[in-house]
């Protein structure tokens, strides 16, 4: 089905499929890059509430120190709780933190309220912290923040999700065993527990190290080193101070608790500097990578915007210069198909194989005008060379035709002669020989027209002709061939015929033609049985003649083939003769054709139009003459 379909309407489907697939591709790389921003977006809104928990672990630990945390410190803490609780709601459904920070602002409420020394406080104190790191560790996790470890944020983002918030927990911890211990002298349990504290705070700066180290590899340009490598330092040199002053104070006891003191507040703020150093990094980072992305999308969109007008700008050339004239040169042969005109030309004036073909198509229109005119040359010439062949048949019986009143004139002169000179001279039998001599003149004159018709090259010419004039013409010619082919010849001619506009010598031809024809398929017929019947009837639609013979007649097959040019079946024939009776009949916007004969032989029928001027003109003839 789809190779029937014409081809602008396959070059629109065409553009269509390609459309809808661009439209795929584009839709799916601007999606893709969508969905990688707002990855990144949410990162950002992840780091921005994790910045708030600073401040709460700030006011929080600092309750351990020695300095009690001042109003300042008490105050941020405040805000950033109130902003957490708002945080479910400006995350845009990102965040799910609500339980999580009412906990962590119940548990700070009782905190405050709390003796720092009693145990509820301490419990209090402890949860607090518990709260912070699973409320890092839930924001981390809603943000996507520590999601993707193929990303290069990713360590960045584990440090402040993670290992800061772990590590913060941790030292909080110790201080609280080391406060507790210091009043209640060291007893032999927490010693265990802060040896353990130890080792995980120690492991943790390692982590921190070590996610340091990954990220900076993921960074070529080493502006991370610089700027972060300070803050991590800082971190790792005072939490070890703090640790070994925890160590000496668990080996020695109360003096050491002082230096303890002082070097946790030290480790508490650059364990927060530390954070607040990679979270801003982190923040930066998230935004190159958003606005790389935006950079590629739009860079994308122009890239692909630029193709689809290339796309488009090609698809009207090739519309232009190859659809349009597939479809003109279609159009100009169906016209040349039609009119038979084969001066036109195609016009297209380029060198691709749209030109070249239309250049060939006009060196074939060329040939084919040539071929036309030496076709036309040669049919008028096989016309005129058939039209001498079938005089040259007809040579003999013309002979007879004009022998015999020659004969006539001749015995009728001797015997007029012979009635003059007698004795006494019979005056009435003269006037009749002479009488006779003057009818056989006439006759051998009338047959000696007709043949002078005949010979004339390129007739062509119309005149309002009466057919029974011309069926009359044709007999006086074959006459004599159909005597001799002992044929018995029946007219049957209807009176007053209107004429038709015509050339009588071309008509005479087919004519002729038909008869002989007629005569030949008679040959094999018995001879009381060759019949020939010439008739003509007024039809609504002109004047038909019909040359009935009862001979071998037509194979059904053959009907419309005898009318080809060189058909025959016959040793000696040419095969023109019908062809050429169907050209000059057509040209006289009439038909012919062959049907068979009521009981044997075959019927040709020729009907001709009565033409613009049908006149009121009859010819009279008498019907049904026998001869
Ligand atoms: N009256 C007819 N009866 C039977 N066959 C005919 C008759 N007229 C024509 N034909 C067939 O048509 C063929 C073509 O006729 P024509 O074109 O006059 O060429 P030709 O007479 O040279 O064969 C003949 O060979 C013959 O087979
Ligand atoms: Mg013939």
């Amino acid at each position: 089905m789809f190779k029937d379909l014409r081809a602008s309407t396959k070059f629109l489907i065409l553009c269509l499929v390609s459309l809808a697939l661009a439209s795929v591709a584009t839709y799916a790389l601007l999606a893709e890059k969508q969905i990688a921003i707002s990855f990144a977006r949410s990162e950002i809104v992840g780091s921005k509430y994790l910045a708030l928990l600073r401040p709460i672990y700030a006011s929080v630990l600092k309750t351990q120190s020695t300095r009690s945390p001042d109003d300042r410190q008490s105050a941020a803490a405040a805000r950033s709780i109130d902003s957490l609780l708002r945080a479910n709601a400006d995350s845009g459904g990102l965040l799910h933190v609500e339980n999580v920070v009412k906990a962590l602002s119940a548990v700070l409420e009782d905190l405050d309220r709390s003796n720092s020394t009693n145990n509820s406080a301490q419990a209090n104190y402890l949860a607090a912290l518990e709260s912070l790191r699973e409320l890092a560790a839930r924001i981390g996790d809603d943000s996507k923040l520590t999601l993707d470890p193929v990303l290069d944020t990713y360590h960045l983002g584990n440090i402040v999700v993670t290992r800061l918030p772990a590590a913060l927990e941790q030292l909080g911890q110790a201080q609280l065993l080391a406060r507790t211990t210091e009043a209640a002298n060291i007893s032999f349990d927490r010693k265990p527990r802060l040896i353990a504290l130890d080792t995980l705070l120690r492991a943790n700066i390692d982590g921190v190290t070590k996610d340091l180290g990954i990220a900076q590899r993921g960074n070529p340009d080493g502006n991370l080193k610089q700027l972060l490598d300070p803050a991590a330092a800082s971190f790792a040199t005072s939490t070890r101070a703090y640790l070994d002053a925890l160590r000496a104070f668990i080996g020695a006891g109360t003096e050491s608790a002082a230096q303890s003191n002082a070097s946790y507040a030290g480790a508490v703020d650059a364990a927060l500097g530390a954070w607040d150093a990679t979270q801003n990094r982190l923040e930066q980072l998230l935004q190159q990578r958003i606005d790389d992305l935006s950079r590629q999308r739009l860079i994308s969109l122009l890239v692909i915007g630029a193709l689809g007008v290339l796309a488009l700008l090609v698809a009207l050339l090739t519309y232009r210069d190859m659809i349009v004239p597939i479809k003109r040169l279609a159009e100009l042969a169906n016209t040349i198909r039609k009119t038979k005109n084969y001066g036109l030309r195609f016009k297209h004036e380029s060198r691709d194989e749209i030109g070249r073909l239309g250049a060939a198509f006009n060196e074939m229109l060329g040939e084919l005008s040539a071929a036309r005119e030496r076709e036309i040359m040669g049919q008028a010439e096989i016309s005129r060379v058939s039209r001498l062949a079938t005089m040259g048949a007809m040579v003999a019986s013309i002979a007879h035709e004009i022998r015999q009143p020659l004969a006539a004139v001749v015995a009728n002169s001797h015997a007029g002669s012979r009635w003059l000179t007698r004795d006494e001279p019979n005056l009435n039998e003269a006037r009749a020989a002479l009488e006779s001599i003057a009818e056989n003149g006439h006759r051998a004159n009338e047959v000696i027209s007709s043949i002078g018709a005949m010979f004339k090259k390129n007739p062509n010419r119309r005149v309002p002709v009466d057919l029974n004039e011309v069926v009359s013409n044709v007999l006086n010619l074959s006459r004599g061939e159909l005597q001799s082919r002992k044929i018995d010849l029946h007219t049957r001619l209807a009176s007053e015929l209107p004429r038709v506009p015509a050339d009588p010598v071309q008509l005479t031809e087919v004519l002729l033609n038909l008869t002989m024809n007629a005569a030949e398929a008679m040959n094999t017929t018995a001879e009381d049985l060759r019949v020939l019947v010439i008739a003509s009837a007024l039809e609504t639609d002109g004047v038909k003649v019909t040359v009935e013979d009862s001979g071998v007649g037509i194979d059904a097959k053959n009907t419309e083939q005898i009318f080809e040019a060189f058909f025959t079946t016959k040793p000696t024939g040419m095969g023109m003769g019908l062809a050429i009776c169907r050209t000059i009949i057509a040209a006289h916007d009439g038909r012919l054709w062959a049907t068979p004969g009521n009981s044997r032989g075959t019927v040709f029928h020729i009907v001709l139009p009565f033409g613009e001027n049908a006149n009121a003109d009859h010819a009279l003839w008498t019907a049904d003459q026998t001869v």
